[in-house]
């Protein structure tokens, strides 16, 4: 039996370079050694209120970005969360075993309630997000750093069920890229890309274009001085270099020896042409795939099915140890 793998995006904005490095491109290569699962995770995008037609459409857009990346729908389970009703019923019984502060805490949870106004179901994401793991014995998760946290209660509340009602729960472990775990913002250095973002050219999407890659790319932050030190926190080079690094293999000390005299310039020139080299199989397959609804639902409908079934078992000893159902 394979182990199982899961992970998933909220579909809110535009998946990113960032999202890329940190989550999917990990995910591509791991189906092949797990049964894996990838969601998209549209019950988390309610935290925010928004248009329901668009939150459809966008949904849609990720499932063919996820194929685009080269997500294999005969290898794995690629779902909306909302079509399977267990990530709910499962939520809602973690939810009565977690403190108030366990979920106060939270870095991300502080972060956008300042920015947005907090509601409850901003509060209890963490949960949800536990539930999505815990509901299928998951043991490897593929996150960018950011989740860390999130991850972390998954863990603590595995341990918690498992030593109240016996071994319900499989203990997940975070698979987190070393490198490019958090790729930062194009303009400020100092804060992580984020797919949200108002402003696009604080990221680099993986449906942009040749002239918006090279425009952001050329206009991205570095230093005055001109220098390749990757430990300077306020120049975006290391950030720059770091994905150049990750998409040619290059280590970054080769990438530095390589620029560091001829500067900024050409450095920036061919980081675009890497960057339009590595996203075009991605831009034009999603152009292929995005228009053919009838596939996508098709598609969909079979990844809920698959999903439904791959969570019954825990769901039913969860219920059955809780004392729910008949
Ligand atoms: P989300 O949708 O914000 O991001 C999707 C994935 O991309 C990673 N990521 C990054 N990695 C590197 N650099 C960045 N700048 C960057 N920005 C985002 C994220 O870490 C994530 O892996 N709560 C999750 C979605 C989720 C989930 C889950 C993930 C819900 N349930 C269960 C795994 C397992 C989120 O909002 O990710």
């Amino acid at each position: 039996m394979k182990k199982r793998l899961f992970s998933g995006t909220a579909p809110t904005g535009v998946l990113t370079i960032g999202n890329y490095l940190g989550a999917l491109r990990n995910w591509a290569v791991r189906q092949e050694e797990y049964d894996s699962l990838f969601s998209i995770v549209d019950m988390h995008a309610l935290t925010v209120p928004r248009d329901g037609r668009e939150l459809r459409q966008r949904s849609r857009d990720f499932l063919c970005l996820y194929l685009a990346c080269g997500l294999d729908p005969e290898k794995s389970t690629l779902f909306l969360q909302s079509g399977n009703p267990a990530h709910g019923e499962l939520a809602w019984i973690l939810s009565c075993h977690t403190a108030m502060g366990e979920l106060s805490r939270m870095t991300q949870y502080k972060a956008k309630a300042q920015k947005s106004g907090a509601n409850a179901g901003l509060f209890t994401y963490p949960v949800l997000m536990a539930a999505d793991i815990l509901l299928y014995g998951t043991h490897l998760v593929p996150v960018g750093d950011d989740q860390k946290q999130h991850l972390e209660l998954a863990r603590r509340l595995a341990v918690r069920f498992n030593k109240k009602y016996g071994e319900l729960f499989t203990l997940p472990e975070p698979l987190i890229p070393e490198k490019t775990g958090r790729i930062m913002n194009l303009k400020d250095p100092s804060s992580k890309m984020d797919k949200s973002h108002p402003e696009r050219e604080t990221f680099i999407a993986l449906t942009d274009t040749p002239g918006e890659i090279t425009r952001k790319i050329s206009r991205a932050k570095t230093d005055s001085r001109g220098t390749f030190d990757l430990n300077d926190r306020e120049s975006g080079i290391g950030n720059l270099v770091r994905i150049y690094s990750a998409l040619t293999g290059l280590g970054e000390g080769t990438v530095v020896w390589e620029y560091e005299h001829r500067g900024y310039g050409p450095f920036k020139r061919d980081l675009a042409e890497i960057l339009c080299e590595s996203l075009r199989p991605i831009r034009e397959r999603y152009g292929e795939i995005r228009g053919d609804e009838s596939y996508l639902t098709e598609l969909l409908k079979r990844g809920e099915e698959k999903a439904r079934r791959k969570s019954e078992p825990v769901l039913t000893r969860v219920k059955e140890a809780v004392g729910l159902g008949i």
